[in-house]
């Protein structure tokens, strides 16, 4: 059965990048032009998906009104004539159909997929991370080809995953694979783990915060005891399916392929010079403000970023 529905859960608290989101969802910070949540379901939609649930916390109503079809907006744009700007809202027509529940207590990313179980009415369905960007070089996406894996080898759940520097492992979900699939990037999972240290790691293939899983993940959810960080992980219930012996399969990304994190600021900074250097007005003179800039000596008081001494898993997303 065609996979549909998506699940974006929405609902941290996004404090690694105060105060920049005391009062406004992280999800909401601009990249470019759009806010990242945008970047997001426009892949879901790109990949052919028709429904789309939130999982919201308190604050995160700006999400909600992004989505919304702003009739008046649009009347006073077309009555000014801005035909250009009324272009910038083309994506409100989306042929998406949007819910939203909420998450009130921050028990972990397991726990927000839980709240997703009425809404999936027992049928596969995609798990998007809302505040990874993911880009894909040309067509099929990322998100496209993980469905097409997991409805192929008719799997409990597929993975997205991106290769990190040794050093990075201990952000991430990480996998231990297993054998290639026929005919693709697709492969086997025999393990996975939640944030280990690098010596624990077993690969450097880390959950690049997209998924396509069973409903058999909610039995697995109900039955995850609190992991890293005294939270639900997604990635413990996924480890419980291996352990019932379920079918988990992993796909990587291709070369030029990229995840662009927002969780913290060093790669929130990246991930926005990256798409602002795109833009195709503004960017030759980005590039050109960015050479300057790098020419002039460092402001007093500014310094390298200390970011690697964090320990991010410490902090809430
Ligand atoms: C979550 C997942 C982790 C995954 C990561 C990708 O972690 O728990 O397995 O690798 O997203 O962004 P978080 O970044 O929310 O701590």
């Amino acid at each position: 059965m065609a996979t549909t529905r998506a699940v974006v859960p929405v609902a941290g608290l996004g404090t690694r990048l105060l105060p920049a989101t005391k009062s406004q969802p992280k999800e909401m910070l601009p990249v470019g032009r759009k806010p990242v949540v945008q970047y997001v379901v426009e892949e879901i939609q790109q990949a052919g998906l028709t429904s789309l649930l939130f999982i919201t916390g308190r604050s995160k109503t700006a999400i909600e009104n992004h989505f919304d079809r702003d009739a008046e907006l649009r009347r006073a744009l077309e009555n000014e004539r801005k035909s250009g700007l009324l272009a910038a809202l083309a994506y409100e027509d989306a042929n998406l159909e949007f819910f939203y529940t909420r998450q009130s207590e921050q028990l972990g990313l397991g726990h927000a997929i839980s709240l997703a179980e009425g809404y999936v009415q027992g049928e596969p369905f995609v798990i998007a991370l809302g505040d990874s960007i993911i880009e894909s070089a040309g067509a099929p996406s990322v998100l496209r080809r993980l469905v097409d894996a997991f409805e192929t080898a008719g799997a409990a759940a597929a993975i997205a995953f991106e290769e990190v520097a040794a050093d990075d492992v201990v952000h991430y979900g990480i996998a231990d694979p297993g054998e290639a699939l026929a005919g693709g990037d697709a492969f086997r999972i025999r393990g996975l783990i939640e944030k280990p240290s690098t010596a624990e790691a077993p690969s450097r293939l880390a959950i690049a915060g997209r998924y396509v899983v069973g409903p058999c993940i909610f039995d697995a959810l109900r039955r995850t005891k609190p992991g890293k960080g005294g939270e639900i992980q997604l990635t413990d219930a996924l480890r419980l399916l291996l352990d019932d012996g379920q079918p988990v399969i992993g796909l990587r990304m291709r070369p030029g392929e990229r995840r662009h994190d927002i969780g913290n600021f060093e790669s929130y900074f990246r991930s926005f010079l990256h798409f602002a250097l795109a833009d195709p007005e503004h960017g030759e003179a980005l590039r050109e403000a960015l050479a300057q800039e790098s020419r002039r000596p460092p402001r007093r008081g500014h310094h390298r970023s200390t970011m690697r001494a964090v320990p991010r898993d410490t902090l809430t997303t």
